[in-house]
């Protein structure tokens, strides 16, 4: 576990590679975000959602996580199938989405150049999943979208990774009362090439909602 830990802040520039990045986005495109992207959802979650980072044109331009990015069109769906949201889709910061129970944040919180954040990244930022898990319910379920967020949330939590291996559809419990579900992640390329379907998706929240009795 990191001994840095931190609350959310907007302005970190902690990672070199990514604060240039970002920099350099915001001058391309100065109507966008282009800054570490804040989790969004209620303060005390029954359910955390851990993504992998911002995309270029969702959530780094709109600033809320999963928003006009298309792995947020089926994750927004789900959560208001499942009753975790009043409306389907996110747009925009000001669409009056509400969520309900949950919140969802990034592994790595500012938008990583080819949507791949390097290890280093990863470890810095993990200071503030470190602090955003501790926020959560005392029984509440951490859904992992894919490796990368998988292992930065054993990070966060301390727990050693050969114990925990990643798993589709697995759940966790942790023996402080609260659980980790691993998931694909539903990005464009997973729901296309089908590795994570519609159904095998609902499944994952069908688990969800059975463990959270909500
Ligand atoms: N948008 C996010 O905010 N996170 C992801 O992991 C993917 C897209």
């Amino acid at each position: 576990m990191s001994n840095n830990n931190a609350v959310f802040d907007i302005g970190c520039r902690l990672c070199p590679r990514l604060s240039h990045f970002l920099n350099e986005t915001r001058e391309k495109f100065p109507d966008y975000h282009a800054r570490p992207v804040p989790p969004f959802g209620v303060a005390s979650p029954k359910l955390l959602i851990v993504g992998l980072a911002p995309g270029m044109h969702g959530a780094n331009a709109s600033g809320r996580p999963f928003t006009g990015d298309h792995a947020g069109i089926i994750l927004y769906e789900m959560l208001h199938k499942y009753g975790f949201s009043n409306k389907a889709i996110s747009t925009d910061l000001d669409d009056g989405l509400v969520l309900k129970h949950c919140r969802i944040t990034n592994a790595v919180k500012c938008l990583p150049p080819g949507n791949k954040p390097i290890g280093d990244e990863i470890n810095t930022c993990n200071r503030y999943l470190v602090e955003e898990l501790k926020t959560i319910d005392k029984k509440a379920m951490i859904l992992s979208l894919g490796l990368v967020s998988h292992k930065a949330v054993l990070k966060a939590l301390g727990l050693k990774q050969s114990k925990y291996p990643f798993k589709h559809g697995k759940i966790y419990q942790l023996d402080d009362g609260r659980s980790i579900i691993d998931s694909y992640h539903c990005s464009r390329y997973n729901t296309n090439t089908k590795r994570l379907t519609e159904a095998m998706f609902s499944e994952i929240f069908i688990q969800i909602k059975a463990q959270l009795k909500i």
